[in-house]
Order: C-alpha cells, then sequence, then structure tokens
C-alpha cells in the first residue's frame, strides 16, 4: 500500500484525543455533559416535516432542492442571514458577502485553504475548540495559545503574540466560547479587531453560540469593528436550526469571499440544496422567533440547574463560570485533582456513572495545563439529571480530596 501522506500524524494525533473525549458516551446508563449537541427537544421536527411535505414537491422548490446549487448558497438563504441574523445583532452586511457553507466548521477548512502554508501560525485561545485545531493541524499549522481569563481571549498576550509570532490568523470563540463559556468583553472585542489591520494579520471569529443568549446583553461582534475587513466572521445554524443539515455561514470583505467562491467551487461546489431550503423556509414561514425563545427557556433553566448543582455539591474552592448563552461551563477543581483520572473512575464507577470531557485535550500546549479543568455541557441533559447527575460526580471529588 502506498504510505500515507505526512500530514495525517498529525491529524490522528488530534483525532484520537477526540475519540478519548467523546469515547465513553454512547453507554445509555451514562448521565453524560460530555457532547455539545443540542438538545433533541431543541429540534424543531415537525416544523421541519411540515415544510419538506409542502414545499418538496416539483410545483413548489423541488426541483431546486434537487438540482446541483450556486457555489454561494440558496439566495434567499443569504438574505435571511443579511436580514435576520446579522441586522438585529448590529452587523450590516451585504448579501454578495455571505456564503452560505456545509456546517460552521467549513469556515476553518476553507480560511486554512486561503492562507494556511505547512508551518504558518495560528493564534488560538488557551483553550480552544478540539475540532477546529483539528483543521488547522491538517493544514500543518503552528497552532500557539493565547491566555484567557473570565472576560475572554487576553489581548495584551495576544498582541505580544502576535509581535513574536507573526501568525497568519487568529482564531478567536467571543461568545459563550467552547469549551469555557467565557464571553469576551466589549473592549477586548473592539482591540482585537484593530490587531487586524495594525498587524496584517486574519481575525477568525467563529460565533456559533453568539444567538443562543438567554441572560445578560447582547455584544457586537468582533467584525462590527473591523474597519480593514481584516476580520472573517463564521456562524452556524447547528444551535439555532439542527445540526444535522451540516449548515453555517461566512461573513467576508470582497477580496477575501472572492478567493472563498475559487475554494468552495474546488472543494465540494455548493453546500447541499435540500437542508438550504428547509431552512430557508423555516424562517420564511415565520417560525424562528418561537422556536428560538423556546430553546433559549430550555438551556437557561438548563443551565441554572447545573449552575445551582456545581455551587451544592462540588467541594469548596471550586471555580465555575457563570454562562449567558450557549451550551457549556467550565469548572477547574481544587486539591490537584485529575480530571482525565477521575473521567475514567467517574464513567466505571456504579455508583456515578457520570461523564464530562477532561480539560487537558483543550490545550494546544500539550503540557498537563488545564489538567484540573472539565468542560460540563447541559444543553442536552433534563434539570432532574443534571441535578443527580452532579451529585454523584461532585461526592466522588469530594471523596477524593479528603
Ligand atoms: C466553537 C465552535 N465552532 C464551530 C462549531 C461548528 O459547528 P457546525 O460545524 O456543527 O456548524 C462548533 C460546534 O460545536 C463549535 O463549538
Amino acid at each position: 500500500m502506498p504510505e500515507f501522506a505526512e500530514r495525517m500524524s498529525a491529524m490522528e494525533k488530534s483525532a484520537n484525543v477526540i475519540k478519548g473525549l467523546f469515547g465513553a458516551m454512547n453507554d445509555p446508563d451514562l448521565i453524560s455533559f460530555g457532547g455539545g449537541a443540542p438538545a433533541f427537544e431543541a429540534l424543531p421536527v415537525d416544523i421541519v416535516r411540515e415544510i419538506a411535505n409542502d414545499v418538496i414537491r416539483k410545483d413548489k422548490r423541488g426541483v431546486e432542492a434537487l438540482q446541483y446549487g450556486n457555489v454561494m448558497g440558496a439566495e434567499d438563504l443569504r438574505q435571511i442571514v443579511v436580514k435576520e441574523l446579522l441586522q438585529p445583532k448590529g452587523v450590516e452586511a451585504k448579501v454578495e458577502n455571505i456564503m452560505i457553507i456545509n456546517g460552521g466548521l467549513e469556515a476553518m477548512n476553507l480560511l486554512c485553504q486561503l492562507y494556511i502554508e505547512p508551518g504558518d501560525v495560528i493564534l488560538v485561545e488557551s483553550p480552544s475548540f478540539v475540532h477546529s485545531v483539528e483543521i488547522f493541524d491538517m493544514f500543518e499549522a503552528k497552532c500557539i495559545g493565547v491566555d484567557m481569563d473570565d472576560e475572554g481571549m487576553d489581548p495584551d498576550d495576544l498582541e505580544k503574540k502576535i509581535k513574536l509570532y507573526k501568525p497568519k490568523m487568529v482564531y478567536v470563540i467571543p461568545t459563550f466560547h467552547n469549551p469555557t463559556g467565557r464571553t469576551l468583553t466589549l473592549e477586548r472585542r473592539k482591540r482585537i479587531a484593530e490587531f487586524g489591520g495594525k498587524y496584517d494579520v486574519i481575525i477568525l471569529e467563529d460565533d456559533p453560540y453568539r444567538d443562543i443568549r438567554y441572560s445578560g446583553r447582547d455584544l457586537l461582534p468582533i467584525k462590527a469593528f473591523d474597519k480593514t475587513g481584516h476580520t472573517v466572521l463564521a456562524n452556524s445554524f447547528s444551535k439555532i436550526f439542527s445540526p444535522g443539515s451540516r449548515l453555517g455561514y461566512i461573513l467576508a470583505n470582497d477580496a477575501i469571499m472572492q478567493k472563498l467562491f475559487a475554494a468552495k467551487t474546488a472543494t465540494n461546489s455548493h453546500t447541499s440544496m435540500l437542508p438550504q431550503i428547509l431552512c430557508a423556509e423555516f424562517f420564511k414561514r415565520g417560525y424562528y422567533p418561537n422556536h428560538h425563545k423556546m430553546i433559549c427557556d430550555l438551556y437557561r433553566e438548563r443551565r441554572d440547574a447545573m449552575i445551582e448543582s456545581i455551587d451544592k455539591f462540588f467541594p469548596e474552592g471550586t471555580k465555575r463560570v457563570f454562562p449567558d448563552g450557549g451550551l457549556f461551563t467550565w469548572v477547574e477543581l481544587p486539591g490537584g485533582i485529575n480530571t482525565t483520572e477521575l473521567l475514567a473512575e467517574s464513567v466505571k464507577n456504579p455508583d456515578v456513572k457520570v461523564a464530562f470531557v477532561a480539560g487537558e485535550g483543550f490545550f494546544v500546549e500539550g503540557d498537563g495545563k488545564g489538567n484540573n479543568c472539565m468542560r460540563i455541557s447541559y444543553g442536552s441533559v433534563p434539570p432532574e439529571k443534571i441535578k443527580m447527575g452532579i451529585k454523584r460526580l461532585g461526592k466522588l471529588i469530594c471523596e477524593k480530596i479528603k
């Protein structure tokens, strides 16, 4: 057999981390705070069935749904992005600058195709989203971590590292960050946008959680402060409509969009038409506002149950993030507990049977950083199970500390 390409070793390393992170989560007896999937109650199954029955017909949009489509995406879905998702959040955009992509993740892939040569540096938050790092690895980029605190990516450390490493790209998840649930402050958003032009670096703003805010006040995206076109905004329909539909979008300036057009054409011609049409009709038929309210109410209740339970059952000295939206909180444990070992024990112990994601795998440093941390996802677990799971996990942690 021919030898596999060099890049596979880097990709396999990240894929194994992901496998390890999610491996234990198929056990039906387990209470899993592991995966980041939306709640099944948040998927608009009945609405989509009704839409499909109505529009997937020859005399409506059936032919369009099954035919080749436009590289940039369905025109009406792009208009919806501009008018219903960006404008109300303070971002003015032209339809020509929106591309519909195969899930938000494709943005990372396409941007790497545009900019990354092997060895180029990408600065990422420390910790960062493992799947994006896996894509950066595939392009043989060198990922370097930037410090974070409760207010998100630290712009002082970012500026220092931009000067030091001359990166091609800065990858930032500003709102209800994965894995920490933290949100970048407005002041920091402004500064990071300025760095784009000042240091001639692409700011890749990945913002798939911003639309599921259920407390606090909306913040303008970094893109809203971008005066030079260096910020590229990526977003996803996974959390507000359906992850299985694999839909997302990119907002970029004319010059970047022209290159994205070429990269998208070469990669997969265009995003699947069928989900684009179902999603566009979901918005056009006015289902989104009620659906949006329903999912925010659902996740707010789960967030409250989670934070209350952590505060009640985890040991003194535990630090946790109170997220105003999204699906995750991040916990730092006291007492030198290693969460990778804790996870192995908590999924096996019949009195616990609780999964979460150990923190270490989210750090590109690979030096044990974050080994007392855990990402806890509450989106797909009902409140009673949240309380039960956190009580059992808390008991195990307290016993270990003793
Ligand atoms: C930070 C971040 N970016 C991007 C994505 C991509 O989502 P998708 O490809 O499902 O649209 C996710 C999904 O979990 C995410 O957490």
